[in-house]
């Protein structure tokens, strides 16, 4: 029996209506793209214009969103991208996907976590602890406006690889995040992104909005409309997550119906938080200065808003550890789908006697997204996680447009409207945000889907196809 399957009988029905899974995606949305990244991509990219490039973004979104959502109602199961693309578009396209995938989670994991490590370094501070920086920081780090890489003179980041290895513990431990408790978190990320927004409306400096889109720095992606593009593309992780609705469709009352709901109405108030909250922190706290770890944290020291500072990282904290499980788990899942699919080997996805979770490949992609996140600066690992998703989008939008004419008799409980306007539309613009990434994170990509490639041609191939002979034969 499938790992999920197994979970969900265990006592889980199907409960989760529009509402759940729309708290459910805002809960696996909202992380440190906004807390963190955003200033980020200010400060390096955008300047103010970053609450345009979160419009940019989101409109890629909107319509991978429809796709993908149509793709998931064609199949009455469980599971990720990956697993529509195996059932529908056959192993190779499913094989790019799933290892596509491999850099939306496991290294969004590595993501979040590093932007989690800023906000946990900043509570301590206030608590008058200070953390030696030789222990919370990358050894490098890469400037955009410089374009260089410094040394920060650190070893490594400490809280950010502890953070993923006690995650990945409560993850082959079993310790599943109930609706509930997602709920309460959800709760938790919005309201302080709220409050933050309603005590800074009245700090709001207009000026800091002018220029809003600062002159070019003479280089492609740094300030410019090239650099607002290239803002999107960045941002673009802060949108990651609504996806993961779709893997909830057998806890779903009516998965067909309701799944669209979620993933688009989480979309849409997530956008519309994103981009508020854009304003708000570029109107308080000069562009420039954003390039922290803890960007609201700037912001509440300009405003001298002592008592809300602690609250807002405990917030923080709380919200982004959720992120990070939804994260990890999604990533075990789709390694246990790949395993069992032989396009990994099959002791990857044991599942252990007694916790009865796949802790092999839990343990492995702790341990590689732990030590990732130890030495790597979040703007490095955000740009791959954002290039390798929008393409694993293009590659949905591109499917779901394929399938239309080569099985267009199959059931579709939702479609996306606007014949093949829609998926055309999704990838185009996804391509586009792709266009905006620096031409070191695309050489990156194409170095991971290489390796993708002699796995898949070395390895899981061959002993796919076997195992399928060796099903045939019995
Ligand atoms: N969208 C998620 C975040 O921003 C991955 O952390």
């Amino acid at each position: 029996m499938d790992i999920r399957e197994e979970a969900e009988t265990g006592g889980l029905k199907r409960t989760l209506g529009p509402v759940n899974l729309t708290l459910l995606g805002i809960g696996a949305i909202i992380g440190a793209g906004i807390f963190v990244l955003t200033g980020h991509a200010a400060a390096e990219n955008a300047g103010p214009a970053i609450a345009v490039s979160f419009i940019l973004s989101a409109i890629a979104c909107v319509f991978s969103g429809l796709c993908y959502a149509e793709f998931a109602s064609m199949l009455p199961i469980a599971g990720s991208a990956y697993s529509y693309a195996y059932a529908t578009l056959g192993q190779f396209i499913a094989w790019i996907i799933g290892w596509d995938l491999i850099l939306e989670y496991a290294l969004g994991s590595t993501t979040v976590a590093i932007g989690w490590s800023g906000y946990f370094v900043s509570f301590m501070k206030d608590l008058g602890i200070n953390p030696p920086a030789a222990i919370i920081n990358p050894p490098y780090n890469y400037d955009a406006v410089v374009n260089k890489w410094v040394s920060t003179g650190a070893m490594f980041n400490l809280p950010a690889a502890l953070l993923i290895i006690f995650i990945t513990a409560i993850l082959v431990i079993g310790i599943k995040e109930s609706a509930t408790f997602n709920a309460f978190i959800v709760f938790v990320k919005v309201a302080i992104i709220v409050l933050f927004v309603l005590i800074g409306l009245k700090f709001i400096n207009p000026g800091l909005w002018h220029p809003f889109v600062p002159a070019n720095k003479g280089r492609f992606g740094v300030f410019g409309y090239s650099g607002v593009l290239r803002g999107a593309g960045v941002i673009f992780f802060a949108y990651i997550g609504f996806d993961a609705v779709s893997t909830c469709a057998q806890e779903a009352r009516n998965p067909q119906k309701d799944m669209p709901i979620g993933i688009l109405l989480s979309l849409l108030i997530c956008t519309i938080l994103y981009v508020i909250v854009a304003l708000v922190l570029t109107g308080i706290v000069p562009y420039y200065k954003l390039n922290v770890p803890a960007p609201f944290a700037v912001a509440l020291d300009a405003m001298n808003i002592k008592w809300f500072a602690p609250l807002l990282k405990v917030g923080a904290i709380a919200g982004l550890t959720s992120t990070i499980l939804v994260l990890l788990l999604g990533q075990s899942r789709i390694f246990f789908s790949m395993a069992k699919d032989r396009l990994l080997p099959p002791w990857t996805s044991k599942v252990h006697p007694r916790f009865k979770t796949p802790y092999i490949n839990s343990i492995i992609t702790g341990v590689i997204t732990a030590i990732a996140a130890a030495l790597l600066p979040i703007g490095i690992v955000g740009e791959l996680v954002s290039i390798g998703t929008l393409l694993a989008f293009v590659i949905v939008c591109g499917g779901v447009l394929v399938l239309r004419y080569t099985n267009p008799e199959m059931k579709r409980a939702f479609k996306a409207p606007g014949g093949p306007v829609t998926p055309i539309l999704g990838m185009i613009s996804c391509l586009y945000l792709m266009t905006g990434l620096p031409k070191d994170t695309w050489i990156r990509l194409l170095v991971w889907l290489v390796i993708g490639f002699f796995i898949y041609f070395g390895y899981g191939m061959r002993r796919a196809s076997l195992e399928l002979k060796r099903v045939a034969g019995e």
